[in-house]
């Protein structure tokens, strides 16, 4: 079993809501500069705009947009999330939508984790109705066994199994975003949750 640092730098603790780290800072660093790099190629002479879903894949896009070398704008798009739940509702909902227009662009959606596929299946198609020039799709995780609605993933960091993740800007009831790494959430947190 890895071992669950704590924020303070220096001294190294456990945390207490850590079950395990799943994914360290220095694989994501890698991981990031590797989708940076095969977008950049893939998207030569070419201008891109990448749509971060709010509010998981703030961080993860802040660190890619960083490593893309072609012209890049960003923009967010917010859906409807399970809230203070470890479980999908299944419902999706926009409650915030892009402030550009994407007719003629090349777009790339960034998520932080695909898990059921019910949002981004959602999302893909209400914007390829925009007519966009191309669409694509980022995700830094994707928890494949939990899949209901089938993701055609471009750009994948991780392929992890079916536990419930949280840090780099994924999170528990808005709680554990900042953590720099990836880290399998000890199921005492949410034991009790929907009594
Ligand atoms: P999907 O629609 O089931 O694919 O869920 C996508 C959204 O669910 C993600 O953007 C996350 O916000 C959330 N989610 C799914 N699995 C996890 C997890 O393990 N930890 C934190 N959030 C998750």
């Amino acid at each position: 079993m890895s071992f669950c640092a704590g924020l303070s730098k220096g001294a190294l603790r456990v945390h207490p809501d850590c079950e395990r780290i799943l994914i360290s800072e220095e694989e994501i660093r890698a991981k990031v500069a590797d989708i940076g790099r095969r977008i950049s190629n893939d998207y030569a002479g070419k201008e891109v705009l990448m749509i971060g879903i709010l509010k998981g894949a703030m961080i993860f896009l802040a660190d890619l947009v960083r490593e893309i070398t072609v012209p890049v704008q960003y923009d967010f798009m917010a859906v409807s999330s399970y809230g203070a739940s470890s479980k999908s509702s299944g419902e999706v909902r926009i409650l915030k939508d892009l402030e550009y227009g994407v007719e003629g662009r090349h777009i790339i959606v960034v998520e932080d984790i695909v898990d059921t596929g019910l949002t981004l299946n959602y999302l893909a198609e209400n914007l390829k109705s925009r007519d966009p020039a191309s669409v694509k799709i980022c995700t830094l995780l994707d928890k494949p066994s939990r899949r209901i609605e089938p993701v055609e993933i471009d750009y994948n960091g991780f392929v992890i199994p079916d536990e419930f993740v949280v840090g780099y800007g994924l999170d528990y009831s808005d709680r554990y975003r900042n953590f720099p790494y990836i880290m399998v959430l000890s199921p005492k947190v949410y034991m009790n949750e929907g009594e």
